[in-house]
């Protein structure tokens, strides 16, 4: 008996559930199960987006007969070729001849290679921005390389504002009768099995993932239909915010990973004291046994945290087994921007910690923390002051990282509450942290536009993105302040109040109350030379975004720094892409973010990953 769930008026959910899988793709359990999702849009033609696995066929038949009723199925969009998407499609090419396969060139290379169906005279090829109008729906298709395989793209129905997103967006986990996010409690219940998909099968392709988000973010998405997981009609940006973390390898979390490996305890035990004394430090902690909890978890586990640790015994002259994989795997799904503490344990000739160094080293941006502590057979009392000193080299790390300008605020000057206009000066097509209050709650987002509009009374304007939660906090309490970033902000402040939601994250949680202005809301008063507070006088309605005209009530500066213009972040604070270690000089695809290792690179090149040619590519050293 089919089981559909209607999205809007004329589409249909027509997937299925599986929870008898144990080991997805082979590899990563899903003791949850898994939704493999499939759409059915009703317009004058009928256009059916993806299939799904072998496993539930039958259930996907009989859903897609019920959604079609006496229609026929005009068009299938194949986003994504991977077989938990495709394994029907050999029947409907049988089941309705005259439907038309829409795909790109790449996908038809692959169908030919997994079925024998010769569909050639039914295919309908499409590139980056065509369109094709089924009614009264237009669809536009986007290609997305490498998020997950090299043929995937993407679809927005320009008409409806939805992004159907092929593997972005998903999450491990059947759909327990509800189909969109914001029926359940998604952070508490399923943003870890949607971390742990995201980095198990697609984290090693950042650079990628980064370039579809940079396309999604030109776009009004008013809802996303991925092919695993929830839809989303809500709420879309805290999604969104933790995949703007997960693609750039930025972590979620500041505070300490504890993986290790031990056959006797003994490794375990040292792993256990510096736990303890981490949290005796007020350091949040997590810790994995790797001989126990899958890798998949530890995988996500160490994209969500920023300092990890790793402990091992030494086995066979090596890394211990699991520990060996663990690592192997966090290598091969490009882990990098971390900082590492390593111990080791070897009875006779302990070789585990250095050779975890040296797999590790050959990730990006990876800081060990320099004291690895050897144990011989188990820790003793003479190591414990090693422990110590580890715990205070992270700890330090954590301050130094997690300096997100409001810490310390008790050092922050009480500012006069006045209105200095020297503070308009600073303003430029710029960046800003746009800050608010709602009772207990405060919040902050990057803003780029601030504008002075007129002198007496001094006014300003700020542009805001309906997605942020601090829009919604001002649009209530019609109260905000502005600090004026400058140009010795560093990344990590971007991507503090920039990649995260406050919805969900508290960004002030290690600040301390005193950086408030008079309105008592804070202010950030580390790299900034300025801070606006200012009164809504009216809104203006801009479909994605609202422009709120404010009254300044106070303008302090801050400091003589410059301040930090939208090209200076891009030209020196934004990270460039590298190129892999050992290679010299490179190009990378503008496009889809291939990178091609060499000092030229040839007039007839064409992107292996997105077909583009050499006009799409720059030069990176
Ligand atoms: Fe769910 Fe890449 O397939």
């Amino acid at each position: 008996m089919h089981c559909l769930k209607k999205i809007t008026e004329n589409l249909i959910w027509v997937g299925a559930n599986d929870r008898r899988l144990a080991m997805f793709e082979g590899v990563y359990s899903v003791p949850n199960g898994v939704s493999y999702n499939s759409y059915l849009l009703n317009d004058e033609k009928t256009v059916l987006f993806d299939t799904v696995d072998k496993a539930v066929q039958q259930r996907f038949l009989e859903n897609l007969c019920e959604a079609l009723g006496s229609r026929t199925l005009d068009y299938i969009v194949v986003q994504h070729i991977e077989p938990d998407h495709s394994a029907v499609l050999s029947t409907l090419v049988s089941r309705y001849p005259n439907m038309k396969v829409v795909c790109n060139k790449k996908t038809l290379d692959f169908i030919k290679q997994f079925y024998s169906s010769d569909i050639d005279s039914r295919v309908h090829i499409v590139k980056e921005g065509d369109a094709l109008s089924t009614g009264r729906h237009t669809l536009n298709f986007v290609m997305a390389p490498m998020v997950h395989w090299p043929e995937v793209m993407v679809t927005y129905d320009s008409t409806d504002k939805i992004l159907f997103s092929a593997d972005a967006f998903g999450s491990f986990g059947a759909l327990n009768g509800a189909l969109f996010a914001d029926e359940v409690d998604f952070e508490r219940d399923y943003m870890d099995e949607a971390r742990r998909y995201y980095t198990n099968i697609v984290g090693k392709y950042g650079t990628q993932a980064e370039a579809l988000l940079a396309k999604a973010a030109t776009l009004r998405i008013d809802m996303i239909c991925p092919l695993h997981g929830f839809v989303w009609r809500k709420r879309l940006q805290s999604i969104i915010s933790k995949y703007m973390l997960w693609s750039t390898y930025a972590p979620e979390e500041n505070g300490v990973m504890i993986a290790y490996a031990s056959v006797y305890g003994n490794t375990e035990n040292a792993a256990e004291i510096l736990a303890c004394r981490l949290r005796d430090k007020g350091i949040k902690t997590v810790m994995f046994d790797v001989s126990v909890t899958p890798a998949s978890e530890i995988v996500a586990a160490a994209f969500q945290w920023s300092h990890l640790v790793f402990a091992s015994t030494t086995y066979n002259a090596g890394i211990f087994v699991t520990m060996e994989a663990l690592i192997s795997d966090l290598v091969s799904h490009n882990i990098q921007n971390r900082t590492v503490a390593i111990i080791e344990n070897g009875t006779w000739a302990a070789t585990s910690g250095t050779l975890i160094r040296e797999r590790l080293g050959k990730c990006r941006n990876i800081t060990f923390i320099d004291k690895m502590i050897s144990i011989e057979s188990s820790i003793k009392k003479r190591e414990l002051a090693q422990i110590d000193s580890m715990v205070e080299a992270l700890i330090a790390s954590l301050s130094a990282q997690s300096e997100i300008a409001v810490k310390k605020a008790a050092q922050a000057p009480v500012l006069p509450n006045t209105v200095d206009t020297k503070v308009m000066s600073t303003l430029s097509y710029g960046l800003f942290v746009l800050t608010a209050r709602d009772g207990n709650k405060n919040n902050g987002c990057i803003i780029n536009t601030v504008t002075q509009i007129t002198e007496k009374p001094l006014r300003i304007s700020i542009a805001v993105n309906k997605a942020n939660y601090t829009h919604d906090m001002i649009v209530k309490t019609k109260e905000f302040n502005v600090s004026v970033l400058t140009e010795s902000t560093p990344f990590r402040v971007f991507q503090h109040f920039g990649f995260h939601s406050g919805r969900d994250t508290n960004k002030f949680a290690e600040c301390e109350s005193e950086t408030r202005t008079a309105n008592n809301i804070i202010y950030v008063p580390k790299f900034t030379n300025a801070v606006i507070s200012a009164k809504v006088t009216e809104t203006v309605n801009y479909e994605t975004h609202t422009l709120f005209i404010a009254d300044v009530t106070q303008a302090i500066m801050l400091s003589q720094e410059r301040s930090v213009t939208y090209q200076y972040y891009f030209d020196h604070i934004k990270p460039k892409p590298q190129l892999p270690k050992g290679a010299k000089k490179g190009y990378i695809c503008k496009i889809c973010g291939y990178v091609h290792e060499g000092d030229d690179l040839p007039q007839d090149f064409i992107c292996p990953l997105c077909k583009h040619g050499v006009k799409d590519f720059e030069p990176i050293n």
